[in-house]
């Protein structure tokens, strides 16, 4: 703590902030990092405006064409730096057990040493020749109870303007934190320092990347990218990883789940949370347009990625959205498969890795069913849809981006800024899987449900660096953002469960769906986005107890009469398509489920076992 700031270096620490301990850990890693300058974001539009115009004359952002697309940039990133590096990414627990099989873990006296205090630290130095930019932000409502600070020190302006539009970012903060308030402490670097006169490039970065967590201290340390979830360290680092184990430690939950509203017809207001994996379709969920033939029903936006759900006094659990913008998928968004999203991007949208147009506007793959002509891609070359064909080249890459405020969604939840959440009616786990998983599933009870969630697998998606398409297990779709171990996460559930189960409380259902099973020409079978909310609507009813479904070994799903098919042609051929099940592949399901179970043996709740061999004597029967 005592290190010296180096010599010449001025704070500029501002009058508003008192907290000595923060201005202290300031100076320290300002000292370690030998950062040029240290400047304290006030989080205010002007500043907003100074740092994109400094963007665009490094070369980071473009701007795109005011009249078509007002207020927004064009990020390229190194294409080496495009998705989040789970094989990177480390839980430094004191205990190796308490990061579990499914993180990666190093001793957190060796991983200091590696980055802080070793001799050759990768952080000594890391900030060379650039700005430390002190980042306040709040996950939750601005000092509401529910809401936690973080501090990021940073040396990317662009992870600074991201987080403007991600989280509450700016001079408040400080009100909030006062003397000496509790604050998580994040520190990233590009991991790219300047010599003297050296020139700068458009998108620093370092091959060598390191995502690291100290769940005991509540510390998060990123070193080499300045991509997303790696960088922008209010979202995957604290709002999932470091809030889980809080969570655990003080009886709440830190979920990879949107959160939506659902009106029905007659105003009766209903509130859902689903976790699909990364890329499986969360945003999309969360502001899903009904078709015509459910007039009067109305889907709002309370969260599209991270959901911190507690329960309350009258047993039941209440959930918030901890951001303030949405870090979603481009690619395949357009006017037919999200409308409301295509309409949040009119304007103060900063777009990462897509392709730009000729007139100075952006396109993605599925944008549009024509591509235009001629197009600039991601890496910045030239992109005819001939070369596509000849090449395969993507115009936009398959994790292209957009980062954008809450407030421009126009189906915005009139809650979601309520620190008090809205009171979950239902969960909903959902996997990427072209076999095997039926359309929807109930959970007989809180035990199935958790057991559902905790064996989900699914294809691997771009969002992550890494092979893509392949199934693997993803519990809960927190798989890459269990700040601890995965057993005892399980374990949370099951207690969250029982407790409030004790008072007398009325449990969320627990529900299972798929959307992307496919037929024997390889297409998905189900039309999926819009037409899902004949799946929620299902799954309301029966919440409310009047919808109909058949139990079979693992649950209970709709029969094809129990479904509402207004306006769309859905044959039964067609649904036992997307609903059978198979008993052999089931068999083999069961496998993968038994070898997931062998892995996090270890403290493994002996009710999911029970319930995986309830299932396969059920199936052999
Ligand atoms: P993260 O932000 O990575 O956590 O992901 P997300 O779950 O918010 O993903 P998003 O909603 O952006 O999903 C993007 C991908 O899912 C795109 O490829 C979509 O086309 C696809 N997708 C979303 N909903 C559906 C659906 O109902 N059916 C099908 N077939 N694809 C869907
Ligand atoms: C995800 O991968 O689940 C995301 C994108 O939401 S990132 O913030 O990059 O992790
Ligand atoms: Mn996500």
């Amino acid at each position: 703590m005592n290190r010296p700031v180096m010599e010449g270096l001025r704070l500029n620490v501002p009058a508003y902030v008192k907290h000595t301990r923060l201005v202290a850990w300031v100076a320290e890693i300002a000292a370690l990092t030998e950062a040029s300058e240290v400047y304290w974001c006030d989080g205010t539009e002007e500043e907003y405006r100074r740092f994109t115009d400094q963007l665009v004359e490094a070369g980071t952002l473009r701007k795109l064409n005011p009249e078509l697309r007002p207020d927004s940039f064009l990020a390229r990133s190194d294409p080496s730096d495009v998705a989040r590096v789970e094989d990177r990414t480390y839980i430094c627990s004191a205990q190796r057990d308490d990061a579990g099989p499914t993180n990666n873990w190093m001793a957190p006296a060796e991983m200091r040493s590696l980055l802080q205090t070793g001799e050759n630290a990768l952080f000594r130095g890391a900030m060379k020749g650039r700005t430390l930019y002190v980042v306040p932000f709040s996950m939750g409502p601005l000092g509401s109870h529910i809401a936690h600070i973080g501090i990021e020190l940073t040396d990317s302006p662009y992870v600074a303007v991201s987080m403007r539009v991600m989280t509450r970012m700016g001079r408040q903060v400080f009100d909030v934190l006062g003397e000496d308030g509790a604050f998580v402490p994040c520190v990233h670097t590009v991991g790219a320092p300047l010599a003297a006169g050296q020139a700068d490039v458009p998108w620093p970065c370092n091959t060598t990347k390191y995502i690291v967590h100290y769940p005991e201290t509540r510390e998060i340390w990123s070193y080499g990218s300045g991509y997303g979830g790696n960088a922008l360290l209010g979202k995957k680092c604290f709002a999932l990883r470091i809030a889980s184990t809080m969570g655990r430690d003080q009886g709440w939950l830190a979920e990879h789940m949107l959160v939506l509203g659902v009106t029905s017809p007659e105003g009766r207001k209903f509130h859902v949370a689903a976790a699909f994996p990364s890329a499986c379709g969360k945003t999309n969920f969360s502001m899903l347009v009904p078709p015509a033939a459910f007039g009067g029903w109305k889907v709002t936006t309370i969260g599209d990625d991270i959901a911190w759900i507690k329960p309350h006094a009258d047993g039941r659990l209440y959930a918030i959205n901890p951001e303030a913008g949405y870090f979603g998928v481009a690619p395949g968004t357009n006017y037919h498969t999200n409308p409301n999203c295509m309409d949040s991007l009119r304007r103060d949208v900063i777009f990462t890795n897509v392709a730009l147009t000729d007139d100075g506007d952006i396109w993605w793959e599925g944008m549009s069913d024509t591509p235009p002509a001629h197009l600039i891609d991601w890496q910045g070359k030239d992109w005819t849809p001939e070369i596509a064909k000849a090449t395969g080249a993507k115009a936009a890459h398959p994790n292209a981006r957009f980062t954008v405020a809450a407030i421009h969604n126009p189906v915005l939840d009139a809650e979601w800024d309520n620190p008090n959440g809205v009171p979950i009616d239902a969960f909903i786990f959902g996997g990427r899987r072209s076999t095997t998983v039926p359309l929807v599933t109930e959970a007989r009870d809180w035990t199935e449900g958790v057991y559902m969630a905790a064996t989900m697998g699914s294809e691997t998606t771009a969002a992550a660096a890494g092979q893509q398409g392949v199934v693997r297990r993803d519990p809960f779709a927190m798989l890459p953002f269990a700040g601890y171990n995965m057993s005892d996460y399980f374990q949370h559930w099951l207690d969250l469960g029982a407790k409030l189960q004790a008072s007398g409380a009325k449990l969320p259902k627990i529900y299972c769906v798929n959307w992307f099973r496919k037929g024997a020409d390889g297409k998905f079978v189900w039309p999926g986005y819009g037409d899902n909310m004949r799946v929620l609507h299902w799954i309301l009813g029966r919440v409310d107890g009047k919808a109909a479904g058949a139990e079979h070994v693992f649950g209970t799903s709709p029969g094809y009469d129990d479904l509402h098919w207004e306006g769309l042609d859905f044959s039964r051929a067609q649904y036992d398509s997307v609903s059978s099940i198979d008993q052999p592949a089931w068999q083999q399901e069961m496998k993968l489920h038994d070898e997931l179970f062998r892995q996090l043996a270890h403290h493994l709740p002996v009710a999911l076992d029970e319930t995986r061999q309830r299932i396969e004597a059920k199936l052999a029967a």
